[in-house]
């Protein structure tokens, strides 16, 4: 296996962006990701590309050729596939390209993602949406997404003790990290009483307990170390790559407390990076709600089963707490155009491996993690960085 870099990096502001096309926000990631890299896109010999539902959102299937046609390259015949795993759909793209270059089949590959939810009415792509949970077993009986993460977050207040304000105080962190992202969808800060008081969505949550539906894409470019050399001195290599799966539905699941598939892939990719949860300097989670960044920073073993109310209450995940988690404003403020969110996460990882994170940047970072999830934790993608 080749060791692989990040050559660049690229992504649209994410939001509510309807002036712009499914096609354009794909073709503008992607332009971004390769002047970042400083190729020519004829260098370019695949890529891979996320998404959850662009056939439900925008009516537009069969994304790969479409990713080849805005980039110019369809004379060049590239192979171009797109990959699905609900929201975690974007981690999957940057496992299955990095799968393609550490494997030595393909030397220079884009890794993308796109989703474009708010062309479509809130019940719809509420409805949409739910295709990613079991839809037969749970969404034909009504569970939706918030639905779901709220029967997570009720069994860990009752089995920990965890609040509503602690729940919250992940909101408010985020949204204060989001108001230092330009890219962020909601640039503005929140306090936990703005969090308590804004409306119910389903019991415990509320509306700022929630991601948004939004608009975006992500990409990067990936290349062997050996051949990046050429290309940028500022090297991030991809220490580990890992995935797994679980259920499909929520209540099949061993436990609820936790994301299975989320603590085998973080075993997996330390295991084999030959680092611990104490090497990681920062992270980007998958906080769909705010009940999910405490079951990850649980899961990715950051703190103990339990804790992740109080440590997020004491500051442990803030920006310059010991492990600064979601400093791009995570899926709650940069926003969550689900297909993206995954290579999103690896643009922020990049951007401040690279030392380019501006006022948010977190200082003397090595190493990042990511943490991407698909549905109720039927998918889950762990990858780790690290500068060279
Ligand atoms: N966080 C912060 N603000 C939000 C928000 C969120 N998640 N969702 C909406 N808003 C804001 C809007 O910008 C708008 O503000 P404005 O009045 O200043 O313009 C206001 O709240 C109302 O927006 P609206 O679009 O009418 O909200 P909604 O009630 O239709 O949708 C949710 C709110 C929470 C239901 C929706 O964002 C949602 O479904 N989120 C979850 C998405 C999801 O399940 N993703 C997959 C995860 S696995």
């Amino acid at each position: 296996m080749r060791d692989v870099a990040i050559i660049g990096i690229g992504m649209t502001e994410f939001g509510e962006l309807w002036e712009k096309s499914f096609r354009e926000l794909v073709a503008e990631a992607g332009v971004r990701a390769i002047m970042d890299a400083g190729i020519e896109g004829e260098e370019i010999d695949a890529m891979y590309i996320g998404g959850m539902s662009s056939g439900m959102f925008v009516g537009q299937e069969h994304v790969g050729p479409l990713a080849v046609e805005v980039a110019g390259l369809e004379d060049l015949h590239i192979p171009a596939t797109r990959v699905e795993g609900a929201c975690a759909s974007g981690g999957i793209a940057l496992h299955q390209g990095y799968i393609s270059v550490a494997s030595g089949m393909y030397d220079i590959v884009v890794v993308g993602g796109a989703e474009k939810m708010t062309d479509v009415a809130g019940g719809s792509a509420t409805n949409i949406l739910a295709s990613a949970s079991d839809r037969e077993w749970e969404a034909f009986f009504g569970a939706t997404f918030p639905g779901l993460y709220a029967l997570m977050a009720t069994y860990h207040m009752h089995k920990y003790g965890t609040t509503p304000e602690q729940l919250a105080s992940v909101a408010v962190k985020n949204h204060y990290n989001g108001s230092t992202n330009p890219k962020a969808q909601f640039k503005r800060k929140i306090t936990v009483e703005d969090v308590l008081k804004s409306p119910l969505v389903a019991d415990p949550l509320h509306l700022l307990d929630c991601s948004p539906v939004s608009d975006g894409a992500a990409a990067a470019i990936l290349a062997p170390v050996e051949v990046a050399k050429k290309y940028t001195d500022k090297l991030v290599r991809i220490k580990a790559s890992a995935m797994a799966c679980d259920t499909l539905s929520l209540h099949g699941r061993e436990r609820f407390d936790a994301l299975p598939a989320a603590i085998h892939a973080a075993k997996k990719a330390y295991e084999k990076a030959g680092v611990g949860p104490k090497d990681i300097d920062l992270a980007e989670v998958h906080d769909c709600f705010t009940i999910a960044e405490i079951i990850a920073i649980e899961d990715l073993g950051f703190v103990e089963r339990g804790r992740g109310g109080p440590a997020t209450e004491e500051g442990i995940t803030s920006l310059h707490g010991e492990i600064p988690v979601n400093t791009s404003g995570g899926l709650k403020s940069k926003g969550h155009p689900v297909g993206a969110t995954g290579i999103a996460q690896l643009n922020e990882i990049v951007l401040q491996l690279r030392g380019e994170a501006g006022e948010r940047q977190v200082k003397d970072a090595q190493i990042g993690l990511t943490h991407n999830v698909g549905g109720s934790g039927g998918t889950a993608v762990v990858n780790i960085m690290e500068v060279i």
